[in-house]
């Protein structure tokens, strides 16, 4: 089957792109450096002929609230008139838990990107994560002032990307569920002490302080804002695991 992975160079794009071919599929991993873009359409009528699947996992260069907004849309409705184009039979992209339920510039892109996918009358499954262990680091530096960051002691529930990268490859070969499927780490707890944990874990000297009136990129937060409310799946990779693994560069 030939499967388009729209930001196939990406975190998750790499590893579900070599699982995927690891299944004995045709797989293209598009992005801007081989010469597919979806905000130009570059390259895009190209690489998505004859394609059964589409997996949408590019990510903006710029997560400032004006140019995320616009990229996810651009990106989206380029992509969709693409994808009609050649007949696609299912459209799988990567948005994040809980992003209708605060409010922040790049959960609103996010929103708008399922938005498009929803009405665009091509069969689709959205995969709602919640953040990525690889995303502690950015994380504790966006909100770190000097040696300390404050962070509010909601719940947090990260997964690791090669679980989520199994579950993008499962999904695509699977039937279009034409709505949302939510996915999360094993393991939840309050977010200053996830952070500190990894930081502490890193050897990391910054402290963070439990602030239950600390923000989240800008938006208000409360106790399961970015947990899944209901049935959710869970990665296999908890904490500990995942901090061995990236030690050891596996
Ligand atoms: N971070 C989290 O915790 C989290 C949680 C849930 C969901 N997500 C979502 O997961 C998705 C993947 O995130 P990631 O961290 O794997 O992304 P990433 O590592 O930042 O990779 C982004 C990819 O997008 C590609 N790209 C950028 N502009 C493009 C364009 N104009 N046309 C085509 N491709 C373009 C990049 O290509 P080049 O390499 O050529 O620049 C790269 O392959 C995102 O949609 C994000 O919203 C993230």
């Amino acid at each position: 089957m030939k499967i388009v992975v729209i930001g196939g160079t990406g975190l998750i794009g790499s590893k579900s792109v070599a699982i995927l071919r690891q299944g004995g599929h045709e797989v293209v991993a598009a992005s801007p450096k081989s010469g597919i873009n979806t905000i130009t359409g570059e390259g895009l009528k190209a690489a998505v002929a004859g394609a059964q699947v589409v997996i949408d996992l590019a990510n903006s260069p710029s997560f400032e609230d004006q140019a995320v907004l616009e990229f996810f849309e651009i990106s989206g409705r380029n992509l969709i008139a693409s994808e009609a184009a050649a007949g696609v039979r299912h459209h799988v992209a990567l948005s994040i838990v809980g992003i209708d339920r605060t409010d922040n510039g790049y959960f609103r892109a996010k929103l708008a990107q399922e938005k498009l996918i929803e009405t665009s009358g091509i069969p689709y499954t959205i995969i709602r994560s919640t953040q990525f262990l690889e995303f502690l680091g950015g994380i504790a530096d966006s909100s770190a002032v000097g040696n300390m960051m404050r962070l509010p002691p909601v719940l947090f529930q990260p997964i690791a990307a090669d679980d989520v990268a199994a579950i993008v490859a499962h999904v695509a070969l699977a039937a279009p569920r034409r709505g949302i499927v939510e996915i999360a780490g094993p393991e939840r707890a309050p977010f200053n002490e996830i952070v500190a944990r990894y930081l502490k874990a890193i050897g990391d000297p910054r402290q963070v302080a439990r602030d239950p009136e600390a923000r989240y990129w800008g938006g208000r937060v409360e106790e399961r804002s970015l947990v899944p409310l209901g049935e959710a799946r869970l990665g296999r990779i908890g904490f500990d695991e995942w901090l061995r693994r990236a030690k050891a560069g596996v």
